[in-house]
């Protein structure tokens, strides 16, 4: 059984300008000791899906419409805010993108460590600094003791966001979330913040929910990826199998913007033509369809994600019909 089984998640916006449909049935599972891509464009909704599953997306404006998230025999949608608040940090890790903001700037970064086990366990005061010392050498920060009694401005991004990763591990959780982590870092700080995420989760053997604009930090990072457009999954598989063999045009065009050579300047997904829909106004069917040059008639037609081959789905159906 997947350590999280999420079915049919559906978190909606009241706003004064209308309905806006952040997420629409979507449905995945993360196993044990698996490492999940979510990636899409900005506004497809990753961030929403990770926020309803640790109960902070602020309702109202938001209201969950309809799903179950599973994680270990508790639905983390219903189970209620004090149940969410103990496994929070203590059996599910965050890591948001901007670490600036997730840390307090008036406190040590010891003390706001050592605060996170205090508040879940029954560790003395001295105790919980040195393991937030010994967290501190785990991320590869050296002089960790004299780091511990600095603040965070005295860091840069990349060290700030090793302190957070340090801080979502602390309580050694079975689910790290890390949303974007590495997106407000540089290039080469990215790729190193990455490879110790990476190779924490596999000592660990923690099971990961890595949230990414990018493509080809999924392809490094992952085991398996699913690829969100306009609130909905449209794509999920193997990331081998997915790279080999794209199944919907929307992850064709995110596949095509990546840059081909290391040497060639950054592309982003701007290359695809059109604009992500309102979704306060949606068409019935492919949300992509306005900006497919596989569109075809059929695409109005609801669709729901197919399995094609061995766990590998698609929710484009000219391809389900085997017209592409
Ligand atoms: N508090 C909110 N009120 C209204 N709309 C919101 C709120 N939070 C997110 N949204 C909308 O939900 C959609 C999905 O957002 P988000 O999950 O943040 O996208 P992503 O993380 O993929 O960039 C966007 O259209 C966004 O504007
Ligand atoms: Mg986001």
């Amino acid at each position: 059984m997947a350590l999280l089984d999420v079915h049919d998640l559906t978190m909606r916006f009241h706003t004064r300008d209308g309905v806006v449909r952040a997420v629409e049935a979507v449905s995945f599972q993360v196993d044990r000791g698996e490492t999940l891509g979510l990636v899409g464009e900005s506004g497809s909704g990753k961030s929403v899906t990770c926020m309803a599953l640790l109960g902070l997306v602020p309702t109202p404006p938001g209201r969950l419409e309809a799903g179950r998230a599973d994680f270990d025999g508790t639905d983390l949608l219903s189970c209620g805010e004090r149940r969410l608040r103990d496994l929070r940090g203590r059996r599910i890790g965050m890591i948001f993108q901007d670490p600036m903001t997730a840390l307090n700037p008036c406190l040590r970064i010891g003390t706001q460590m050592a605060e996170v086990l205090r508040c879940h366990g029954r560790c003395s005061r001295r105790e919980a600094l040195d393991r937030a010392e010994a967290a501190l050498r785990d991320v590869g920060i050296q002089d960790a003791a004299e780091r511990a009694r600095g603040y965070p401005h005295q860091l840069s991004g990349g060290m700030r966001q090793r302190v957070m990763i340090a801080m979502a591990l602390m309580a050694g959780p079975d689910l790290l979330i890390a949303d974007e982590p590495t997106t407000a870092l540089d290039v080469t700080v990215q790729a190193q913040i990455l490879e110790l995420m990476r190779g924490l989760q596999q000592a660990r053997g923690m099971a990961m929910i890595l949230v990414t604009h990018n493509l080809g930090v999924v392809a490094g990072a992952c085991d398996r990826v699913a690829v969100m457009y306009a609130g909905r999954i449209v794509e999920t598989g193997p990331v081998e199998a997915v790279f080999r063999q794209p199944l919907h045009p929307y992850t064709e065009a995110l596949y095509r913007a990546l840059p081909r050579l290391a040497l060639e300047p950054r592309r982003d997904l701007e290359a695809i033509p059109g604009q992500p829909p309102r979704i306060t106004a949606p068409e019935p069917g492919c949300p992509f369809a306005p900006r497919c040059r596989h569109a075809a008639p059929v695409c109005r037609e609801p669709m729901a994600l197919r399995e094609l081959s061995a766990g590998h789905a698609t929710a484009c159906l000219r391809r389900q019909r085997g017209e592409l």
